[in-house]
């Protein structure tokens, strides 16, 4: 069910029956049957939820069943720790912050000295977790019923109810002049999916950044993919990734964030790089000894120019993010790549070169390029105790194939 355009909070969870599910989950029969299936296999719900049904009412189980469900999707965002202690509902977990990402963020305040945030929209938690746990004190406010609830239940369980005052209201009437700083995370899912226009997020970005700029400090986590038009000059604004995969971006607003620069932090490591935005355009040359692949984070912050300054290397295509160079340089922003080959593309090329080499493992990179790796592989009959790269790319312009290695 989509929650998020619910807006009056119903009186009493009786009223509604996922409340009521919820609450039914909270109480002793309830935390049992969650513990027994905290190690189940999702493979035999079957046969579990019949076994249970024996001895525990129907609706409990298949309430138990779905919470075990969001709880082992929940592990890959906050750990198996934390998520088979906290509650989740299906939207919930899809929105909510990973905690890798929120502490960053949290640790950021934190670092300024912010003592108290009014988290708006604060679904099932995520941040003001992390915000609680770096000694911030949370107003957390969320509109929906049971979304303030589970949040509630969150801060309970993990023993963070002392710093989280959880509140169902719509955030346009809350006061936050009392507080340090102000964190939004609008909704951005509707009923029909993942929502692209910063204006139908809820709330729209326009009213997020107008409660920034009011407050002494804020922040206002926004979709990675923001056209960088809609970002204005008054915010810092940051992407991050986590494992080379780009999660989020956010903007920053205050005394102590760098107006107008451009960030990308890289985690679990917390490299970061920053630059006031938009860098002159970097040079482009023909391909050298080596090839740099900028993480996401990077590319997303405009910032290879920036790489590519720093390795004293070039771009191999005005409008391709690999930068070349002839000297191997190491940094934690890019992956890179010895290049032993460079062909204009050709599949019967590229066959016969790794079958020469006795190539058996492939790992096909791509950028500017509409080949299907999986299908690349296949028809490539790979054989061999060897292993290679290969970038499927342009090159001033022209389709072309790099074949190499990773770098240390
Ligand atoms: C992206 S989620 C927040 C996720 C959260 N930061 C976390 O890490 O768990 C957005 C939340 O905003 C709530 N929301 C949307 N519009 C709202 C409004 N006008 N007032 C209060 N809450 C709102 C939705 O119910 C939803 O739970």
């Amino acid at each position: 069910m989509d929650r998020v355009n619910a807006t009056t909070p119903s009186a009493s969870s009786a009223d509604d029956p996922a409340r009521a599910a919820f609450a039914a989950l909270r109480t002793p029969e309830g935390a049992q049957l969650l513990a027994e299936l905290r190690d189940h296999d999702p493979a035999d719900e079957l046969a579990t939820a019949t076994r249970l049904r024996r001895a525990h009412p129907a609706e409990l189980v298949s309430a138990a069943l779905g919470q075990a469900r969001l709880r082992q999707r929940a592990a890959v965002k906050f750990g198996a720790e934390d998520a088979y202690r906290m509650y989740f509902t299906p939207n919930g977990v899809e929105q909510a912050t990973r905690t890798s990402v929120a502490a960053h963020r949290a640790a950021r305040f934190a670092g300024l000295g912010v003592r108290s945030v009014a988290d708006l929209c604060c679904g099932i938690g995520g941040d003001a977790i992390a915000l609680a746990r770096a000694g911030i004190s949370v107003l957390a406010v969320d509109r929906d019923p049971l979304t303030a609830e589970v949040a509630r239940a969150n801060a309970e369980a993990l023993g963070l109810a002392d710093l989280i005052e959880v509140r169902c209201a719509d955030v346009t009437e809350i006061d936050t002049a009392p507080y340090d700083a102000v964190f939004v995370d609008p909704a951005r899912r509707g009923g029909r999916g993942r929502i692209f226009d910063p204006e139908a997020y809820s709330p729209p970005l326009s009213w997020a950044t107008a409660a920034a700029l009011k407050a002494p400090r804020a922040a206002l986590k926004i979709a990675p993919g923001i056209p960088h038009e809609a970002i204005g000059r008054e915010a810092e604004a940051e992407w991050i990734s986590d494992g080379g995969d780009v999660k989020e971006a956010v903007l920053w607003y205050g005394e102590g964030f760098a107006p107008g620069a451009f960030r990308a932090t890289l985690l679990p490591s917390g490299a970061t790089l920053s630059a006031p935005a938009p860098l002159p355009a970097p040079p482009v040359g023909p391909v050298g000894r080596y090839l740099y692949e900028p993480d996401g984070a990077v590319i997303r912050a405009h910032l290879v120019a920036d790489l590519v300054e720093r390795c004293g290397g070039r771009l191999v295509d005005e409008t391709i993010a690999y930068i070349t160079s002839d000297e191997p340089y190491s940094s934690p922003y890019v992956a890179g790549y010895e290049i032993t080959d460079e062909l204009p593309f050709s599949m019967k090329r590229l066959k016969a070169l790794l079958r020469e080499r006795q190539i058996g493992v492939l790992t096909v990179k791509k950028r500017g390029s509409a080949v299907e790796p999986e299908e690349l592989r296949r028809r490539m009959k790979l054989s061999g105790p060897g292993s290679a790269t290969v970038f499927l790319t342009r090159v001033a312009g022209a389709p072309t194939m790099l074949i190499g290695h990773p770098l240390g």
